[in-house]
Parts: structure tokens; sequence; C-alpha cells
């Protein structure tokens, strides 16, 4: 397959939500000039279609509206981006409504048999090669990756790295709970789902990012890559 063959160009960087994947490939995929596909922004992008247009989890005419819809990610001046009807759906796909969903749009196979097809194609017309984060990369998307990362980080680390990001800066104990909670629900749909859950790749390189600057856990990536690509 020629998928496979191109897979020696990537590098999947897989982990739980919160882990600092995204943020971490956006990261390498610059210092290597190289693309990143953030797999779960498709996955958002998808759930947001479904929403739309009240499909419920009808795999079917989710994946038809996906095609309808022109769901897929764009390059942004250097950056992929999700969209949908020529639009770019980078904030809305981070929307609560459609994180709530997300978990159980990705669980459908015929759903994640799209997603994987569009990101093969993405890096089948991509010719530097690309970073791509998600939770199945290194195992289902691309497991022949020249180099497989997965990340993780604390449960708690990972709730107030969330309430950052979306900039709930006053945030109390509560809030963190409730956060984990939240993330943690989430973790369980992702590993325990029937296809491609959310699981470390035999041959991947664990990195616990807890205790980590942000710009340590890029470099621990970028020194371990740089070599595998022929990059001195
Ligand atoms: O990384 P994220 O929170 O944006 O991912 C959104 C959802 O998509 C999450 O519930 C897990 C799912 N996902 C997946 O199942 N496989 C991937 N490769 C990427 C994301």
């Amino acid at each position: 397959m020629r998928w496979r063959l191109l897979a020696s160009r990537v590098i999947a960087i897989d982990g739980p939500a919160g882990s600092g994947k995204t943020s971490t490939a956006k990261a390498v995929a610059a210092e290597l000039e190289l693309a990143h596909l953030d797999s779960g922004a498709l996955y958002r992008a998808v759930t947001l279609v479904m929403l739309d247009a009240e499909l419920r989890l009808d795999e079917r005419r989710i994946v038809e509206a996906a095609n309808s819809h022109g769901v897929g990610l764009r390059d942004v001046h250097g950056s992929f981006h999700p969209f949908v009807d020529g639009f770019d759906v980078s904030k809305v796909v981070r929307s609560q409504d459609v994180t709530a969903q997300v978990s159980q749009v990705a669980a459908l196979p015929t759903v994640r048999d799209w997603v994987n097809g569009v990101l093969r194609q993405l890096v089948a017309d991509h010719p530097a090669g690309a970073v791509a984060d998600g939770r199945d990369v290194g195992t289902v998307i691309f497991p022949d990756a020249i180099l497989k990362v997965f990340l993780t980080a604390s449960l708690e680390e990972r709730a107030l790295r969330r309430a950052k990001q979306e900039g709930r800066v006053d945030i109390d104990g509560d809030g963190v709970a409730r956060l984990s909670r939240a993330i943690q629900e989430r973790d369980t749909a992702d590993a325990s789902r029937a296809v491609a859950p959310l699981v470390a790749a035999p041959d991947a390189l664990h990195i616990d990012t807890t205790q980590l600057a942000f710009g340590e856990q890029v470099a621990a990536v970028v020194d371990k890559a740089k070599p595998l690509l022929g990059i001195a």
C-alpha cells in the first residue's frame, strides 16, 4: 500500500486528552519544517457536522455529510486547520457541545476509516512529511511511522493545562476537580472502545510531561527525530 511507504516520513504523537500532544506536535513540526496534522481536529469537525445536521450517531449518514460538507484539514500559512463548507472551524470545534460528543463519534468504525483515509491522503500529498497527533496514529493510521511518541501527564496537571488553554485563569479546586472528572471520562471512553482504543504502540517512546517545561518536551521529540530523518 502506498501510504505504508510514505509513513517513513511521519512522526506519530499519541496520548490522552490534555497530555500536550497537539501543542507539542505543532512545535515539533515547525522546528523540523513538516506539516502538522491534528487528527482530533478532524474528529471534532465531523462531530460539528453531525450536530448541525442532527444526524445522531448514524455512521453512514455522518460520513456522507462529512463528504458533502467538505470536512477536511487545510493548510493555513503552514499550519493545518479543520474546515467545513469552506470555513475555518478551528475555534468552534473546541466548543463544549463538540467536546461532549466527540468520543462517541470517534468510536464509530466507519467514521474512523474515513478519518484515516483523509490523513493518509494528506501525508501522501505533503512531500516533506508530517507530525500527526491523536490516539491511534502510531498504532493504526501510520503503524510504520519513523518515530512514535506516547505523551502522558498526571490527571491534575492535564486538567490545569486545559483550564489555562480555555482561559479559565481563576479556576478553583472544585473547577479543577470537575475538569479532571470530564477528562477522565473521555480517557475511559477513548481507551475502552472496541475500535482503535487509546493505547501506546509497543515501540513508542514514552514521555511523561508532568514535570517538564514545554520546551523540554519539544526538544525530547526533536532530538530523537533528527537522526531518524537524516537531519544533523
Ligand atoms: O485530541 P482531541 O481532544 O482533540 O480529540 C478529540 C476526540 O477524538 C477524542 O475524544 C479522541 C478522538 N480521537 C481519536 O479517537 N483518535 C484520534 N486519532 C484522535 C482523536
